[in-house]
């Protein structure tokens, strides 16, 4: 097996990989045979030359403009109401479904599990996994209809994510309504020579592909005709991240089928040229992303004449998706462009021992979601206020934004929000919550609380 391997990898420069081979027992060989085997070594070689030569694309920049958009304020109250029928006859025909990506290694936030077993909840301790299957519940019981999740875990993720929704009979969720399926990996290199890193030495180092991985994983796994034998003509997109997430919201996909998108961003205006989402825009005719750290300060904090931002939509990885659009896409190669980014990866040397380097030693490769949007005929971006549908869990503790307190601050002015505006009374600085499936607006709410009760503090509504 060894001689094999060694003709597989000797073309692209990688006999390294087996340069502790005689000391593994069968089962490790075995192990390693099958990981290089999976690897298109061709790809990797050619990955690693273009990002050797990437080119700075930041000059045309300046030519981006604000994207096509439903504005918050602009659109008039018969628009919003027009595009929530739509989005909710969507929902009651049974032609939406939902894409939730939950592969991430969650390494900022520092949690020993998936990062959508994190207890967030304010009050109850409910972890990201049971709000969000909450929502869709909510929104299931709203619609009277089905509305499948296509869950997407990673290797890195996968066994202990399968288990916590075994262990958790899936929040309630159907398991006729529930696919999980597992995105690709991709190894990661070492950014001076492009040689393959070893996490031990019987396996190399792999990490998810991206949130981008998801259009191959939809396609391998089948989601996609098993989407098109339920009639599932659109899919809601988030990510496990975001609590707060307005899941199926009815005027996000109205807006989607009236304008006839295929490809639609919920945005949020940005406060400052340098905050840190990604900036929606046309380029070139077309919607892009241009991530943050690509935006030249230069373009960043072009304004209007009223003052405002020029570039002001931010994306918040929320997005509708028509499914035909998806199948289109799948079946294409290369619909997908890699991206390359500097990382510490711990890796094993050629004394066999574990090294733990103290600044960017590897390239890591992977894929974006967005990065569709250049392939869809139509776009449409609909603006969103932050405070109502924005609150990730990036960090671990003291860091200065998105960790677990702040997003439980927000999760908390939203409830009080919500409890206000069915009618209740309840303080300023009160700790409440509720649990989506008792009510996931003021309107359910009102049927439920009588008007005026006085919420309390520490309140769980559920
Ligand atoms: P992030 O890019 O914020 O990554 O993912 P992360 O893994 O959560 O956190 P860090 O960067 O390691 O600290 C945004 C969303 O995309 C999903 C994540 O699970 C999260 O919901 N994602 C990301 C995947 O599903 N797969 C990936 O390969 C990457």
């Amino acid at each position: 097996m060894k001689e094999e391997l060694l003709t597989i990898l000797r073309p692209y420069h990688q006999e390294h990989l087996l340069a502790f081979w005689d000391e593994l027992d069968q089962e490790e060989q075995a192990h390693l045979a099958e990981q290089i085997k999976a690897i298109d070594l061709a790809l990797i070689t050619k990955m690693y030359a273009a990002c050797c030569t990437e080119t700075n694309h930041s000059q045309n920049t300046l030519l981006a403009e604000p994207p096509v958009a439903v504005r918050m304020g602009a659109s008039t109250d018969v628009d919003q109401r027009a595009a929530e029928q739509a989005g909710l006859a969507a929902l009651a025909d049974g032609t939406v479904g939902v894409a939730l990506v939950a592969g991430g290694q969650g390494s900022r936030l520092g949690f020993d599990h998936p990062k959508g077993m994190y207890p967030i909840g304010p009050i109850s301790g409910s972890t990201l996994f049971d709000i969000l299957f909450g929502k869709v519940i909510a929104t299931r019981s709203r619609a009277k209809a089905s509305v499948p999740i296509y869950l997407m875990t990673s290797p890195a993720t996968h066994q202990e994510t399968l288990a916590y929704l075994n262990r958790e009979q899936n929040f309630g969720i159907p398991a006729a309504e529930i696919m999980v399926f597992c995105q690709g990996t991709m190894p990661a290199v070492d950014a001076t020579n492009g040689k393959l890193l070893l996490k031990s030495k019987s396996s190399l180092f792999l990490s998810p592909d991206g949130h981008g991985g998801m259009l191959a994983a939809l396609n391998r796994c089948e989601a996609l005709r098993d989407m098109q034998r339920r009639g599932i003509k659109h899919l809601f997109y988030f990510q496990v991240d975001n609590p707060l997430a307005t899941v199926c919201d009815p005027a996000l996909i109205g807006h989607h089928i009236l304008a006839r998108s295929e490809y639609t961003l919920q945005v949020i205006a940005k406060q400052a040229p340098e905050d840190k989402v990604g900036n929606v825009v046309q380029l070139e005719g077309q919607t892009q992303i241009i991530e943050y750290s690509d935006l030249p300060a230069e373009t960043a904090n072009l304004r209007n004449p009223d003052g405002s931002l020029k570039l002001w939509a931010g994306s918040i990885a929320v997005h509708v998706f028509d499914v035909d659009f998806l199948c289109r896409l799948a079946v294409q190669r290369d619909a997908l462009p890699i991206h390359y980014a500097r990382k510490m990866v711990n890796f094993v040397d050629s004394d066999g021992k574990i090294c733990q380097p103290i600044e960017p030693n590897a390239i890591k490769f992977e894929q974006f979601i967005f990065d569709l949007l250049p392939s869809a005929s139509s776009t449409i971006t609909v603006e969103v206020d932050p405070a109502m549908a924005f609150a990730p869990l990036k960090n671990g503790p003291g860091e200065k934004t998105d960790t677990a307190e702040h997003v439980q601050q927000q999760l908390m002015h939203f409830y009080r929000q919500t409890l206000r505006a069915a009618g209740l009374q309840v303080a300023e600085t009160a700790r409440v919550e509720i649990d989506p499936r008792f009510a996931l607006t003021p309107g359910l709410l009102k049927n439920k609380i009588a008007a005026g009760s006085v919420i309390k503090d520490g309140t769980y509504v559920h």
